[in-house]
C-alpha cells in the first residue's frame, strides 16, 4: 500500500518540474483570469488559492490523486459510521454532532442522532439557566466565573472559540481555561476568583488525564476550604464519557454531559465539550456555530472534488508537503481574537497526521503531516515573517481575514486588511535584484553601497499562500472554518493512507512520566534510568528548596 501511494504521489513530480520554469508572478502576468480560475466560494467564505505554484494541469493531476486514493469513498465511509479509526476500532462521527437534517445517522446499527440531540438539549438548558442566574451557587448567587479545566482537545477548542467569539459574550460572565499541570496556571486563575460565584467544568473525555485530574483536585480543595465539602455538587459539573469517575469525584450525575467514543478529543468542539462556549455566547449562538460547521460538512459531502473547498485545500497541502518539500505551514489569521486558532489547528493537524505507519501497519515512504505554527496578524509580521519571506526553506501560509470587524474603528480594519493582502502579494511577487538596485539608486546611494546592500534586499518571491476572506467572524463562519480544516486533515490522511484519528504517539511520554513521578518525588532508586535522566533528577534534588 505504502509503495502504491508513493508511486501515486511521485506522479506529480513532472508537473512540478514543468512549473519550476515559470514563476507565479509570470503566471499572473500571463493570465488575467488566474484569480477566477483558482478561487472558490462556499459557506460565505472566499478561498483564493491562486497564489500557489500550480496551473490547471497540476490541479487536474491533484484531483486525479484524490480519485485514485478514493477520497470520496472514504469520506462516505466515515459518514456511514464505518470504523475508519482502525487501530481503536471506532467510527468517526464529529459531523453528526452538528447535523441538522432529518436523516438517521448510524453507528453499529443505531441511529445516534437522538442521543446527540439529547445531550445538546441538556447543555442548552444548563447554559441558559447559568446565564439567567437560575442555576445558582451554593450561596444562592448567580455564577460570575466559569472555569473549564481540561487539556488538549478538552481545552484548545473551547478556549479558541470562546476567545474568537468574545463579541457575543455576556457582561459579568467571565470564562477561564486551565490546562497546564504547572501550578502557575491554576494559581493565577484562582487568584482572580470568588469561590462563592465560581463554577468549574471538568472537561475530560477519559476523566483520567493526569494534568486535568491534578488541576481538578486542586480546584476542589480550594472550593472546599472556602465553602465546605457540601458545596462541591453545586460548583462542579463535568464533560466526559466516564460517568462513574465523575460521580466518584463528587459531581452529580445530571451535571455530567456525555459524549462517546466515536468523537475524538480534538474533533469534539461541536459536542457538549462546547459547554463553556454555550455559556459564554448563549446556546442560540452556539447552534449557529454548529450550523456553520454543518454547512461546510454538506459542502464537503456533496460538492464535486474539483469544487470542494476542503479537498482543494488538502491537495494544495499535499503538493506543498510531498512535491515542494515544505515541512511546515503557517496559519496567520488577521484577527486578534483568532490568536489561539493556530494552537487549535496545531493539535488538530499534528496529532491527526503526525504518523509514519500506514493503515496496514507499514512504514510510509513519503512525508506526512506538517509542522503547524502561527500567530495573529499583524503581530507575526514583526516577529517571524522575516523567515517566511527570505528564509532558505519555503513555508506556505494560510491567511484568514474578515471584511468587517466587530469594532467601529474603520481606520484599524482597513490597515489590518491591507497588511494581510500585502503580505500574500509580497510572498508571491517578491522583489528581484534589478528592482532593488533601481530603488537604491533612486534613493541616492553610491554604487559601492548598492553593491553591498542589494543582495540583502532581494525577495525571491514565488512563495505560496491561500487566503480566506469572509464577511465577519461570527459563530457560523467560525463553525465553517473549523469544519473546513477538519475535512482538509481527513482528506490528507486518506491520501497518505494513515489513520488520522488515533494518537498513540502521545502515550510513551505519559507512561514514562507516571513511572518517574515516585522516583522524583521520593528521591527513590534511580537504577534503570539512563545517566541523563538520573543526572537531571539528582541535580533537581540538589537544588530544590
Ligand atoms: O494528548 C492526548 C490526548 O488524548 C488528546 O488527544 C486529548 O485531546 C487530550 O489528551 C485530553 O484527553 P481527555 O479529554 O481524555 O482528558
Amino acid at each position: 500500500m505504502a509503495f502504491e501511494r508513493k508511486a501515486i504521489l511521485d506522479s506529480l513530480h513532472p508537473h512540478a518540474k514543468r512549473l519550476a520554469a515559470t514563476s507565479m508572478r509570470e503566471m499572473f502576468e500571463k493570465d488575467p483570469n488566474r484569480f477566477d480560475d483558482f478561487s472558490l466560494n462556499a459557506c460565505n467564505i472566499l478561498f483564493d488559492y491562486s497564489k500557489n505554484n500550480i496551473d490547471k494541469r497540476a490541479m487536474a493531476a491533484l484531483f486525479d490523486i484524490a480519485k485514485d486514493c478514493k477520497v470520496e469513498k472514504q469520506r462516505n465511509a466515515m459518514w456511514a459510521g464505518e470504523k475508519i479509526n482502525n487501530t481503536e476500532g471506532r467510527a468517526v462521527m464529529h459531523m453528526a454532532l452538528r447535523y441538522n437534517g432529518d436523516e438517521t445517522v448510524q453507528v453499529d446499527g443505531e441511529n445516534i442522532m437522538p442521543k446527540i440531540r439529547h445531550q445538546l438539549e441538556k447543555i442548552a438548558d444548563f447554559s441558559d439557566k447559568i446565564r439567567e442566574g437560575k442555576i445558582t451557587s451554593s450561596s444562592g448567587e448567580a455564577f460570575t466565573d466559569i472555569v473549564n479545566i481540561g487539556i488538549g482537545g478538552s481545552d484548545l477548542g473551547p478556549e479558541m472559540v470562546t476567545k474568537a467569539l468574545a463579541p457575543y459574550g455576556k457582561d459579568n460572565l467571565r470564562l477561564h481555561f486551565v490546562s497546564n499541570v504547572d501550578g502557575a496556571h491554576i494559581t493565577d486563575t484562582l487568584k482572580q476568583l470568588n469561590p462563592k460565584t465560581t463554577l468549574f467544568i471538568i472537561a475530560s473525555k477519559t476523566f483520567t488525564t493526569d494534568e486535568t485530574m491534578t488541576n481538578a483536585s486542586t480546584a476542589k480543595n480550594w472550593l472546599v476550604s472556602a465553602l465546605g465539602k457540601q458545596a462541591v455538587a453545586q460548583h462542579f459539573c463535568a464533560i466526559s464519557t466516564n460517568i462513574a469517575a465523575c460521580v466518584d469525584f463528587g459531581i452529580e450525575q445530571d451535571k455530567v454531559f456525555g459524549f462517546w467514543d466515536f468523537i475524538g478529543g480534538r474533533y469534539s468542539i461541536c459536542s457538549v465539550l462546547g459547554l463553556s462556549v454555550a455559556i459564554a455566547i448563549g446556546f442560540d449562538n452556539f447552534r449557529l456555530f454548529l450550523d456553520g460547521a454543518a454547512e461546510m460538512d454538506k459542502h464537503f459531502l456533496k460538492a464535486p472534488i474539483e469544487q470542494n473547498m476542503p479537498v482543494i485545500l488538502a491537495l494544495l497541502g499535499i503538493w506543498n508537503r510531498n512535491i515542494l518539500n515544505c515541512a511546515s505551514y503557517a496559519v496567520l489569521p488577521y484577527d486578534q481574537r483568532l490568536n489561539r486558532f493556530p494552537a487549535y489547528l496545531q493539535q488538530l493537524d499534528m496529532e491527526s497526521n503526525g504518523k509514519s505507519i500506514d493503515k496496514s501497519g507499514y512504514r510510509v515512504e513519503y512525508s506526512t503531516g506538517s509542522v503547524v505554527f502561527g500567530e495573529a496578524g499583524t503581530n507575526g509580521q514583526h516577529a517571524f515573517y522575516q523567515l517566511i519571506h527570505q528564509g532558505v526553506g519555503i513555508i506556505p501560509v494560510d491567511f484568514l481575514v474578515a471584511a468587517n470587524s466587530h469594532e467601529n474603528l474603520p481606520e484599524h480594519h482597513s490597515r489590518l486588511l491591507t497588511n494581510c493582502f500585502a503580505q500574500s502579494n509580497a510572498l508571491m511577487q517578491g522583489k528581484n535584484l534589478n528592482q532593488v538596485i533601481a530603488e537604491l539608486a533612486m534613493s541616492g546611494m553610491s554604487q559601492e553601497q548598492i553593491k553591498n546592500l542589494a543582495p540583502h534586499k532581494v525577495f525571491t518571491g514565488n512563495r505560496p499562500s491561500n487566503t480566506f476572506l469572509y464577511q465577519k467572524l461570527d459563530p457560523k463562519t467560525l463553525g465553517s472554518l473549523i469544519a473546513l480544516y477538519e475535512h482538509k486533515i481527513f482528506v490528507q490522511g486518506v491520501i497518505w493512507d494513515i489513520n488520522s484519528f488515533d494518537q498513540w504517539g502521545v502515550e510513551l511520554g505519559k507512561q514514562l512520566a507516571s513511572e518517574l513521578l515516585p522516583k522524583l518525588e521520593r528521591a527513590g532508586d534511580l537504577s534503570g534510568e539512563n545517566s541523563s535522566t538520573a543526572g537531571l533528577i539528582k541535580q533537581y534534588h540538589k537544588i530544590k528548596n
